[in-house]
């Protein structure tokens, strides 16, 4: 139930109302609980578009009218239709050669970059576009007065975004509401109590019990839920730092060498075939090259100098002397320690480009981290991705088994345990 909670939230609740309704017994409570309900659906609606927004949107698109990898979204809902921004998400190639002017249009504007396919529910791209037409409006936000300039600058810049912000106001939320329940309990157990001094009356105080069961029960459950919820948020938003690029020690430039100098990943990268870690390349590996090419068209000879430097190495005389010292990259990706991700399992076994998680690192001149390697991104991925069986010799009794398991379905990676704690955890 939990890992289909993002898209049944929303009936669930209108289920949760519409019961809670039906009970018309409970006078003090309804009132507040409704209200809560309300707040809590409101919270995860918007919550819904922009965190799929920036999941999966905002990489390539901003929330004002400034171009990124593709347009500016500001005021899309007015320029498009419903039905075209539909289909556009879900397939902007298969709109464009239904010969849709518009589609045609944008496609040649910027240069046929393809915009990938979504699998994305009607639901959940209204819920994206619902959160770019305001995304200022958001009732978590109004409601503590939290300004959400956070939010929107953190989208627009390619600086480390920590979305921790967010889930403490549905906390503070949650706070809120449960005090103003106990409260009520506590002024209703109170009014009892003197009408029941008054009347010496029996009958009011099987009232109290019958009444205060339901208040604990409803405080509970709506309490549980925030709970859950919240506890969700977190763990699928800490320290996200998608966009993180950090300045690193010599401007190494994956554009210069991959795209216009045809070097592949595996030549500097050697671990990501066969090992945990893609590993970064030694200075001496630049030196196969550099020991030639000491001009660059960027940043002429002052860059590579620095590769001389650190191998204190003499052009002149072409001789290393004793006192090299290691080049100090910055770290652009990084798990933290309790998770465990081994890349030739991905890249070898699971046949994964280097490109679905780093993004198009070779038209990068500074290298940025593309994707939010967080852990509702992992477990997006093994939910929705098939295992490649062909020519996969080393699963070949696991994937004979599952294919007997699942006759017909899609095997994706979560049906062979891929969103087993386990696997991921140490
Ligand atoms: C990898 C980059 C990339 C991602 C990710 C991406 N887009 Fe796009 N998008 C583009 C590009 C590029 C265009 C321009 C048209 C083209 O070249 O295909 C575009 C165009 C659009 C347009 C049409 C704009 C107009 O003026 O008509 C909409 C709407 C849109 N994208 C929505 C989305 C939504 C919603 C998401 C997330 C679910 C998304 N995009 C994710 C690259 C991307
Ligand atoms: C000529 C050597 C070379 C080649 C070829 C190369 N890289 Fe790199 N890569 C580096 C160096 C050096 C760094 C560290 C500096 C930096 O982050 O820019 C790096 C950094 C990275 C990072 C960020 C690592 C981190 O700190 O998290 C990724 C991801 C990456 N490379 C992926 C690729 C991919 C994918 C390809 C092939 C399309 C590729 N690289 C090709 C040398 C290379
Ligand atoms: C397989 C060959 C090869 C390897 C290995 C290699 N480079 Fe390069 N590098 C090149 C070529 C070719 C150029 C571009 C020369 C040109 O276009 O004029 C270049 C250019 C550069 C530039 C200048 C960029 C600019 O545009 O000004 C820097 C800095 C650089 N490399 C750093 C490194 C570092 C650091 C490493 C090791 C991690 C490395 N290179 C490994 C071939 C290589
Ligand atoms: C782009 C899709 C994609 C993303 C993103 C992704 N994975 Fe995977 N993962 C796969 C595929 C495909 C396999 C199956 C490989 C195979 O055939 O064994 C896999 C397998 C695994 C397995 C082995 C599962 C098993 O049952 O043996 C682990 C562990 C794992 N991934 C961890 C991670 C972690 C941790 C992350 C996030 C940091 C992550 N993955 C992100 C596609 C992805
Ligand atoms: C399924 C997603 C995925 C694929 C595919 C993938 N990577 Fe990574 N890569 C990651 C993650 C996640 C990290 C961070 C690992 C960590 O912090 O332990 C990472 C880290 C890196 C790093 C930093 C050094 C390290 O290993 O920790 C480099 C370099 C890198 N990847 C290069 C590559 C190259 C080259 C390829 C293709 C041959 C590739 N990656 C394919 C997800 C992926
Ligand atoms: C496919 C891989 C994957 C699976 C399966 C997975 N996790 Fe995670 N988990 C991660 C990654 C990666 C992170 C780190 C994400 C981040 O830093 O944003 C993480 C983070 C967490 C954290 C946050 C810890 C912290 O404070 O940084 C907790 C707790 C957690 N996972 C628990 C679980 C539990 C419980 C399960 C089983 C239901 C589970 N995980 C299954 C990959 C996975």
């Amino acid at each position: 139930m939990i890992l289909d909670k993002n898209k049944k939230d929303n009936n669930y609740m209108k289920e949760l109302v519409k019961c809670f309704l039906s009970h018309g017994k409970i006078n003090v409570v309804k009132p507040a609980l409704f209200l809560a309900l309300c707040l809590i659906s409101a919270v995860t609606f918007s919550q819904e578009g922009e965190k799929l927004f920036k999941q999966n949107c905002a990489s390539c698109h901003a929330l004002t009218d400034k171009k990124m990898v593709g347009p500016g979204l500001k005021g899309i809902s007015e320029k498009r239709s419903e039905e075209w921004l539909l289909k556009w998400t879900k397939n902007s190639a298969e709109l464009i050669s239904s010969g849709d002017a518009d589609a045609k249009a944008i496609f040649e504007e910027f240069n046929k970059i393809p915009m990938p396919p979504f699998a994305l529910s009607d639901d959940e791209i209204k819920a994206i576009f619902s959160y770019v037409k305001s995304p200022d409006q958001k009732t978590a936000q109004a409601e503590t007065g939290n300004a959400s300039a956070t939010v929107t600058a953190a989208v627009n810049e390619p600086a480390p975004e920590t979305t921790g912000s967010m889930n403490l106001t549905s906390i503070i939320i949650l706070v809120v509401v449960g005090m103003m329940l106990v409260l009520a309990l506590i002024v209703r157990a109170n009014a009892n109590k003197i009408v029941q001094h008054q009347t010496g009356g029996v009958a009011a105080s099987r009232g109290i019990l019958a009444n205060n069961k339901k208040i604990f029960a409803v405080l509970f459950i709506v309490l549980a839920l925030f709970g859950l919820k919240g506890l969700w948020d977190t763990l699928f938003n800490i320290g996200v730092a998608q966009g993180y690029q950090p300045v690193q020690p010599i401007k190494f430039s994956h554009k210069v060498h991959v795209a216009q100098n045809k070097i592949s990943c595996n030549y500097c990268h050697t671990g990501a075939r066969n090992g945990k870690v893609a590993g970064i390349p030694p200075a001496s590996t630049c030196m196969n090259c550099h020991k030639y090419v000491s001009e660059g068209p960027l940043t002429g000879t002052v860059e590579i100098a620095k590769i001389y430097k650190a191998l204190d190495y003499n052009t002149e005389t072409q001789t290393y002397g004793n006192n090299p010292q290691p080049i100090e990259w910055v770290r652009v990706h990084n798990l933290p320690d309790h998770a465990y991700f081994n890349h030739a399992q991905h890249v070898s076994v699971g046949k994964v480009e280097c490109q679905t998680c780093h993004g198009p690192i070779q038209e990068m001149d500074e290298a940025k981290q593309f994707s939010p390697l967080t852990m509702g991104w992992c477990v997006e991925c093994h939910r929705t991705t098939e295992v490649k069986m062909e020519g996969n010799s080393y699963y070949t009794k696991l994937h004979d088994k599952l294919r007997n398991k699942y006759k017909g379905q899609p095997i994706t990676v979560d049906k062979m345990g891929g969103l087993d704690c386990s696997k991921c955890h140490y």
